[in-house]
């Protein structure tokens, strides 16, 4: 089924000037950029992104860790945009992630993992919106969408 989905590369991706290996991971899957930008984000919308941690003691870490510097949010659409994303990434945490990931190939540590990726369909619908207005989201066909299946069904 034909998804979206929301990425964030987190400040240690800007950081380490890994924005553009990281984007081509996606893309050359197949996945197609709807949304895109670079955002040094308030805590407030930090805090809202990581609700589901707040309980969680590396919370203040977290966003202390998001807050730190600027941001690339990306909204990505495909076929199983989701779990394809998750695939991409890799493991939480790096020790476990698969060689040939992004977390796998690039990361050490479980606080500066590089991506963020939404979980569900249903999370990513709602951090879509948390992130992206609906002017910032981008509906276009492209030629190779029938190649790697990117028309929408
Ligand atoms: P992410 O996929 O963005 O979702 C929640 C994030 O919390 C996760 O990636 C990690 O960056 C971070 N996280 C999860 N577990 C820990 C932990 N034990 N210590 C620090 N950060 C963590």
């Amino acid at each position: 089924m034909t998804e979206r989905t929301l990425i964030l590369i987190k400040p240690d991706g800007v950081q380490r000037l890994l924005v553009g290996r990281i984007l081509e991971r996606y893309e050359q899957r197949g996945l197609k950029i709807v949304g895109l930008k670079l955002i040094h984000v308030q805590r407030d919308l930090a805090e809202r992104h990581y609700a589901v941690h707040r309980d969680k003691p590396f919370f203040g870490g977290l966003v202390d860790f998001i807050v730190s510097g600027p941001l690339v949010a990306v909204a990505l659409e495909g076929l199983n945009a989701v779990a394809v994303c998750r695939a991409i990434n890799g493991a939480t945490r790096p020790h476990e992630a698969a060689p040939g990931t992004i977390r796998g190939d690039l990361a050490l540590e479980t606080a500066q993992n590089l991506v963020h990726a939404s979980d569900s369909a249903e999370t990513a619908e709602s951090e879509l919106t948390l992130w992206f207005g609906p002017e910032d989201i981008h509906t276009y066909g492209r030629d190779i969408d029938r190649w790697v299946g990117g028309s929408p069904d």
